[in-house]
């Protein structure tokens, strides 16, 4: 019997962390399938990601729903058909509406990169660089209806001493892969 735990990755945009998860999952790094990619930006690159490791996505556009509640109660049917155990936010930038947080609260999570609850929003590492900040980061916390809010469940730092926010995304990066991966694992350890 399988007995892995089922996730459900939501994305907007290049799906690098996404990569991540999909590939500790192959690896058996993680003890888990990715069995749903969910995209509100149809074009995204993180759509050929799921198509190379064969996960199955749901692509649509907000705009095209009356209301997010429309939308949400679509997803929320996919997630209950492929009993999805954990929902992980990957650079997924919008705010999840209340049909979706009634159905899984507790059970998602996002990545966010800076040291919440600092700079929270879509320019993090902009903000942060822009404000002269010599220790930046990453967290990963528990979803509510708030704007990167909800509980925190694993952060890393790291120090930078400079003014360009593309190395602050470059060194960001790589330390979001490990520490979601890492994060997931022991979530899913239960
Ligand atoms: C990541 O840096 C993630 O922390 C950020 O979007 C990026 C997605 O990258 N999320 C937020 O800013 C949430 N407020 P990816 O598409 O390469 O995984």
């Amino acid at each position: 019997m399988n007995n892995k735990k089922k996730i459900a990755i939501f994305a907007s945009g290049s799906g690098t962390n996404f990569e991540a998860l999909a590939q500790a999952c192959a690896d058996g790094r993680l003890n888990a399938d990715v069995v749903l990619m969910v995209c509100d930006k149809p074009g995204a690159k993180v759509i050929e990601r799921a198509e190379r490791f064969g996960v199955e996505s749901f692509v649509f556009s907000p705009k095209s729903y009356p209301s997010k509640a429309d939308f949400e109660t679509e997803i929320v049917q996919m997630l209950r058909d492929h009993q999805v155990d954990l929902i992980c936010l990957a650079g997924y930038m919008r705010l999840v509406g209340d049909t979706l947080l009634a159905a899984y609260r507790g059970k998602i999570i996002n990545i966010h990169p800076s040291l919440l609850p600092a700079f929270k929003g879509a320019h993090a590492v902009e903000d942060a660089v822009a404000y002269g900040v010599k220790v930046f980061g990453i967290t990963i916390h528990y979803v509510d209806e708030t704007l990167d809010g909800g509980k925190i469940i694993a952060q890393r730092a790291f120090p930078y001493d400079g003014n360009d926010p593309d190395e602050v995304h470059r060194i960001g990066q790589k330390i979001e892969h490990e520490l979601y991966v890492d994060t997931v694992c022991k979530l899913l350890d239960f």
